[in-house]
């Protein structure tokens, strides 16, 4: 049975998502005082506080350390990948459930760091998502095209085809957030268009549960985070090396409108 995630129940008003992916970075040291500032900002100016629900996903060794600095917070926890089985001899492998149990409600699958430097599938995907949802996470779909595919006009194919294959059925606006992440942009400080970026997210939310969540990443910064996050179809960021340091991060969740 899919339990209920604990988490985004009352869709009605689609409250800004802004998840920080840590990926394979941050030691104890790194990640204690980046939780911890952020953690600080959030709780102390209640009144300043951004109109976002903030994300951290560090790497899996960290998870139980900034669990307990985010206790009672408000920041939510999640992990970058997991295995679909819930337990067995899958050395190295992490599963949803013991993503649950260590704290998250949410997790980030189909990155492209993990389609095209692991060589995952759609199908791969879809099996981690059914996995997420027996745990009772939330899963951060990711999709995007490559510069490639764009240049031959076949973003909007690429990424409809990734939605069929990647987002198995019962998917709603509470356990499934999804994020178009163009690959060509990611880490390379180049971001699509404002344009490209409604376009793509109106195209991407013809096609998902009503309410659902449609993050935008890849290269998102304090300096353009403004822009991308005013756009109505835009229901939050997924930030990745900006996320690394606490004034940049917090910079981009207070462009929230
Ligand atoms: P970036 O990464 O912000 O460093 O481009 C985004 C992501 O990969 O999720």
């Amino acid at each position: 049975m899919i339990k209920a995630p604990p988490w985004g129940r009352n869709m009605a008003v689609r409250t800004k998502l802004v998840a920080g992916n840590w990926k394979m970075n941050g030691l104890r040291a790194d990640g204690s005082a980046l939780a911890r500032a952020l953690t600080e900002r959030w709780t102390a100016a209640r009144s300043e506080r951004p109109g976002c629900q903030p994300l951290l996903c560090p790497p899996s060794t960290l998870l139980a350390m900034v669990r307990d600095i985010l206790a009672g917070s408000g920041i939510a926890l999640g992990g970058q990948d997991c295995h679909p089985a819930p337990k067995g001899a899958f050395t190295g492998d992490v599963s949803p459930e013991m993503l649950a149990d260590a704290g998250c409600s949410h997790v980030i699958l189909g990155h492209s760091e993990r389609r095209h430097g692991h060589g995952e599938t759609d199908a791969e995907v879809r099996e981690k998502v059914t996995g997420a949802w027996r745990a009772g996470l939330v899963a951060v779909v990711c999709v995007g095209e490559t510069l490639a595919q764009r240049r031959a006009e076949s973003a909007n194919t690429v990424v409809a085809a990734q939605i069929t294959g990647s987002i198995p059925d019962g998917a709603t606006a509470a356990n499934l957030v999804v994020a178009y992440e163009p690959v060509w942009a990611i880490g390379s400080g180049l971001t699509a268009t404002l344009e490209d970026i409604a376009a793509m997210h109106a195209d991407i939310r013809s096609r998902v549960a009503a309410g659902t969540r449609i993050l935008y990443g890849g290269s998102v910064n304090p300096q353009n985070a403004a822009g991308i996050l005013g756009l109505a179809e835009v229901d939050g960021a997924l930030v990745g090396g900006a996320s690394l340091d606490a004034d940049s991060f917090w910079s981009i969740a207070r462009c929230c409108p």
